[in-house]
């Protein structure tokens, strides 16, 4: 989850605490933020970044610190495209100006894009990116996913959702190129295999490496579940070990189809690409009840399940969550410091007649 705190793109003490309690709460993977693979692709002035080693060095205590808690740290590799230089959510979500300069001594800058075509009204036309553009941006990736490996992340995630570059390349919204970068599907999505085949080159072999997708557009005739199956098996045959099915972000004029907001509502998505690409797939979206999570995994629908927001109200979730389906005694799984206390209480909680 962004947090926008970042300067120059280097991580601070916030970070290492953000991330950090998610480990002493229980969590098995923590992906840390978006990382921009190059300046010009960060979303905000306050996004994190790996486009140079002083980058990597910082994230090393944070890392460590992870996997000390038992946790496997995992970075999230972005590219923000015709979404960078943006505000901050505070700050409006909307384009920076002049007025940041006034406010915050912060710049806008020109944002690149498969096709000069803006995110919404108001927002700066990008640049169309050249050839030259497009492999510079992914030997970009590659040059971050090394220096993800030194910072000493054990699984990186490419940020493919939402709106951002790669999805801009998938998606006929934002995509208008006539090269063999756009138009057919398999022209579309060569930006994301090449990407893929990118860091995993520079990954070890053994490592894991993700996808975050938006398997619809929520757009009538867009992109669809269906072209998500198929961007999967590309993404498999390029190296990729699991795809985290998200949804939506790519604006446009046209309407959004209805869709209903309830818990697990983009399970389906991970659950029909788990099945007809054969992927390890991550359910995310509004998930929050611990049955209905356990759930999602015992009957196969995702290999895995993200939570963001629920995490942010609990951090200690998952360890409420080891409780709540258990019936053994679960503070042991907690850190020592606090389950050693937490295990007497339980007995004098228990002998007092209070539980
Ligand atoms: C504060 C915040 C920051 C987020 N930053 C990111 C991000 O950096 N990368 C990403 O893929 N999704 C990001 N998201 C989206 C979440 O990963 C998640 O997909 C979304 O919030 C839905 O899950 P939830 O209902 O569990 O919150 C962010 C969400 C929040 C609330």
């Amino acid at each position: 989850m962004s947090q926008y705190r970042a300067v120059e793109g280097v991580v601070n003490d916030w970070h290492l605490v953000h991330l950090g309690r998610f480990a002493m709460g229980g969590a098995g993977l923590i992906y840390a933020e978006a990382t921009a693979v190059e300046d010009r692709g960060k979303r905000t002035h306050g996004d994190l970044g790996l486009w140079n080693d002083a980058q990597a060095e910082a994230l090393k205590p944070i890392t460590s610190f992870l996997k000390r808690e038992g946790a496997v740290p995992g970075v999230q590799l972005s590219h923000a495209g015709r979404k960078a230089s943006e505000r901050r959510p505070w700050h409006g979500e909307t384009p920076v100006d002049a007025e940041d300069l006034k406010q915050r001594q912060e710049m806008p800058w020109q944002p690149i894009g498969p096709s000069p075509v803006a995110y919404a009204d108001g927002w700066p036309v990008p640049t169309e990116m050249t050839v030259e553009d497009i492999y510079e941006v992914i030997a970009a990736f590659g040059s971050a996913a090394k220096r993800s490996y030194e910072a000493g992340f054990e699984i990186i995630e490419i940020y493919a959702a939402h709106g951002f570059l790669i999805h801009q390349f998938l998606s006929p919204v934002s995509n208008k190129r006539a090269d063999g970068w756009g138009g057919s599907l398999e022209n579309r999505q060569r930006f994301a295999v090449e990407v893929a085949k990118s860091v995993r080159a520079n990954w070890p072999e053994h490592l894991p490496l993700a996808f975050r997708l938006s398997a619809t557009d929520w757009l009538e005739d867009v992109l669809e579940l269906s072209d998500t199956v198929t961007i999967s098996r590309a993404l498999k045959d390029a190296g990729v070990d699991m795809i985290d099915c998200s949804s939506g972000g790519i604006g446009g004029r046209d309407r959004p189809k209805r869709m209903t907001i309830e818990q697990g509502f983009q399970a389906p998505f991970a659950e029909e690409v788990r099945r007809e690409a054969g992927i390890s797939t991550m359910a995310v979206g509004f998930l929050w009840d611990a049955e209905f999570c356990e759930e999602l995994v015992r009957e196969g629908k995702a290999d895995m399940i993200a939570l963001a927001r629920e995490l942010l109200a609990d951090p200690n979730w998952p360890l409420h969550a080891a409780d709540q389906l258990s019936s053994e005694e679960t503070k042991s799984l907690w850190p020592i410091e606090f389950g050693w206390w937490l295990q007497r209480r339980d007995r004098l909680l228990k002998k007092l007649g209070f539980r």
